[in-house]
């Protein structure tokens, strides 16, 4: 029997209550004035008053409890052949020592370090060394190409950035460098200082006076024995932000306080994930990514478990078989990925002959989400693994599951295409668009009823009106999740497509609103719309439908590369942007919106209805006509 249900309603029948017992499982060093305090920030604070330090809890009362010879950070990079371990002891020194140079730099509480890193352990050192002396770290995921993280460094003003030479991608090297001295320059916020970490595949040159050796510095801090405490914080002062895609290419700065964040991952380590202190978890995502901050870092560290830290890729580095070989070799109790690694390593061994030889008995349970899980995934994950496979959704700005089958509390009977039900903290509802409820079963607008949990976010970075208004203002008393789905009759969610302009693509949330930016500004584009079409492997990848200039008598197929290699250049490799479709004229209503949702349809070969508002019903045979001819 599932304890979820009276679990759920001891949270609804007193939330404080329950957030404050789940607070008992961290340290403070002083405790909070209030457990919720309705009237401060935007929507209310999780815990103010209270002092905390989120590396202590993560590393230091490891080692101080007894786990100091336990791996803490297993290390396994097939794309380098590289294998390394890392106690909590090792962890706490190699924490430590970072923390000491960032000090020596003049990094102090509240300011602000980028973090622009390849999945190597020192991404991991530098965010809890930010965390151990009160700094804010933003981490930038490596396949954002300059622009992107110029935004980030401009929006965050970083006092200091931690990157590296290079990052390795399957067949080739990614210089990292050539892209930081970009961002910086066209940045108009400067760091003072940037600490490189030198890979053995592919050095680079620093930048006298700007740019430090990470391994000599840390180095010189351990000889000199710095010996740098954790630093008492406020559980409101943020721990970082994590920039994610809004419905501009500006990005939205989603801060995650220390106090709040740290109880409800403790909480879902074993309640939701079923895990134990001691065991190994793993999260096959990027520390990039939310899901990297939470399940790779954080949580498995708050809860005392070892964390595997996995520089590859499903497929290709160097076969469909590596996901079994690693699960085998560091004894992975749970993983966490994305769907789409499941869709690659399926289409690349359908039988899973490659697990053959693999010892698999200590892997209980997997865990998918960053996009929809489609039932033929789950099933062929359940009868390839023997284990149950848990969907479950969230967002970056929640941190942690809104919704899943919470293992430790004893699983519900599994519904296929269902991310399961709304975990405590989480009264969801589903909201038509005038802001009525609608009926079990019918389509509306995801919402959460305010106040958000701790853990989830408090607001934007430096942006109270952008969060007002990108969340908190078109249905007043909610947090509009901006997905489109529906709750069943039992309570199960259903999570359906987003409703802005956001695409998932390969689990890499990004806005179509962004490359769209950057394909208008191709001087020969007059016009365009980029929407996100289904893909097999990727779950969705972006499409882009341009009107060229009628005098231009440019080159389509000219205009296409460079299309293709501008978004490339400006958002990043991750965008994925590789389709373009050539039209006459785009579909609109007649007030002059484009018929977006419409188009996607028609090229996901999905029934549509004709709008009742269109202009000119015939542009949508051209779309139509113009995907056919272009084959996508
Ligand atoms: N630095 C630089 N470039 C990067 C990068 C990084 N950190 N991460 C990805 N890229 C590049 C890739 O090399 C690729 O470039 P290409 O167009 O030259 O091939 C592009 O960005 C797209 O990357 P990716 O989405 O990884 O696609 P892929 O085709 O290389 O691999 C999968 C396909 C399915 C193997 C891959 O998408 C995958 O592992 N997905 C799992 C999803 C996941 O981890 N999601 C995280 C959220 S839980
Ligand atoms: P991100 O902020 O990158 O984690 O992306 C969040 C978005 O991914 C959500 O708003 C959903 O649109 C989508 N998403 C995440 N998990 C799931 C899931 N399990 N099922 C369906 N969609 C999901």
């Amino acid at each position: 029997m599932s304890r979820y249900h009276e679990v759920y309603r001891s949270w609804q029948q007193d939330p404080e209550r329950f957030w404050a017992e789940a607070a008992a499982e961290i340290d403070w060093y002083s405790p909070w004035d209030r457990v919720f305090d309705a009237e401060a920030g935007v929507y209310g604070r999780w815990f103010p008053g209270a002092t905390c330090n989120t590396c202590f809890n993560a590393v230091d009362r490891h080692v101080e409890g007894g786990r100091k010879d336990q791996p803490a950070l297993v290390y396994d990079s097939p794309i380098s052949g590289r294998k390394k371990s890392f106690t909590y002891g090792e962890l706490k020194d190699e924490v430590t020592a970072l923390a000491a140079v960032l000090k020596d730099f003049g990094v102090g509480r509240g300011d602000r370090v980028v973090i622009y890193m390849p999945m190597v352990p020192e991404a991991v050192f530098a965010m809890l060394a930010c965390a151990r002396i009160g700094a804010v770290h933003s981490v930038v995921f490596g396949g954002f190409a300059a622009r992107e993280l110029a935004a980030r460094i401009d929006d965050a003003a970083p006092r200091a950035i931690i990157s590296a030479s290079c990052g390795l991608e399957p067949g080739r090297i990614v210089p990292y460098k050539p892209l930081l001295d970009e961002a910086i320059r066209l940045s108009s916020a400067k760091p003072e200082n940037c600490l490189i970490l030198q890979r053995e595949e592919q050095g680079c040159d620093l930048v006298q006076g700007r740019d430090h050796d990470y391994a000599r510095m840390v180095q010189a801090a351990r000889a000199a024995g710095l010996a740098v405490p954790c630093e008492p914080v406020l559980a409101t002062d943020p721990l970082y932000i994590l920039y994610t895609s809004g419905t501009t290419g500006r990005p939205k700065g989603v801060v995650r306080d220390n106090g709040g964040h740290m109880v409800r991952l403790k909480w879902s380590m074993f309640n939701e994930f079923g895990i134990e202190p001691g065991e190994t978890f793993w999260a096959a995502s990027d520390v990039g990514w939310v899901v990297g901050h939470s399940y790779i870092v954080y949580a498995p560290l708050l809860h005392g478990c070892t964390t595997v830290l996995f520089e590859g890729k499903p497929v290709g580095t160097p076969d469909a078989g590596v996901f079994w070989r690693v699960i085998a070799e560091h004894g992975v109790a749970a993983l966490f990925t994305a769907p789409t690694a499941f869709r690659a390593i399926r289409t690349a061994d359908p039988d899973a002959e490659m697990m053959a030889g693999h010892d698999l008995s200590r892997f209980r349970t997997l865990f998918l989400a960053g996009e929809r899980a489609d039932p033929d995934t789950v099933k062929w994950a359940e009868k390839t693994l023997g284990v149950p496979v848990i969907d479950h959704w969230w967002q970056t700005e929640t941190g942690a599951p809104i919704s899943q089958d919470p293992v430790g509390l004893g699983m519900l009977p599994v519904k296929y295409g269902s991310p399961g039900v709304p975990m405590p903290g989480y009264d969801v509802q589903v909201l038509d668009d005038a802001g009525h409820p609608v009926p079990a079963g019918t389509l509306g607008n995801v919402v959460v009823k305010l106040p958000l949990p701790p853990g989830a976010l408090p607001t934007l970075w430096n942006d109270d009106r952008r969060f007002r208004e990108a969340y908190l203002s078109e249905f007043p008393g909610y947090y509009k999740t901006a997905d489109a789905g529906m709750l069943d009759e039992d309570g199960y969610l259903f999570i359906m497509a987003r409703t802005d302009d956001i695409i998932n693509v390969a689990g890499h949330r990004l806005s179509t609103g962004g490359m769209e930016e950057v394909v208008a500004e191709h001087p020969a584009v007059a016009e365009c719309a980029v929407i996100g079409i289904a893909d097999q492997l990727k779950g969705q990848v972006p499409c882009g439908f341009v009107v060229l200039h009628g005098r231009a008598g440019a080159d389509m197929s000219t205009v296409e590369r460079e299309l293709v290699a501008m978004v490339r250049e400006r958002i990043g490799p991750v965008a994925a942007f590789k389709k373009v479709v050539p039209v006459k004229r785009l579909p609109k209503t007649r007030s002059g919106k484009i018929l977006r949702a419409t188009m996607q349809k028609i090229a996901d070969h999905q029934e549509w209805a004709m709008p009742a508002t269109i202009d000119d019903p015939a542009i949508l045979d051209e779309i139509s006509e113009a995907l056919d001819k272009s084959g996508k």
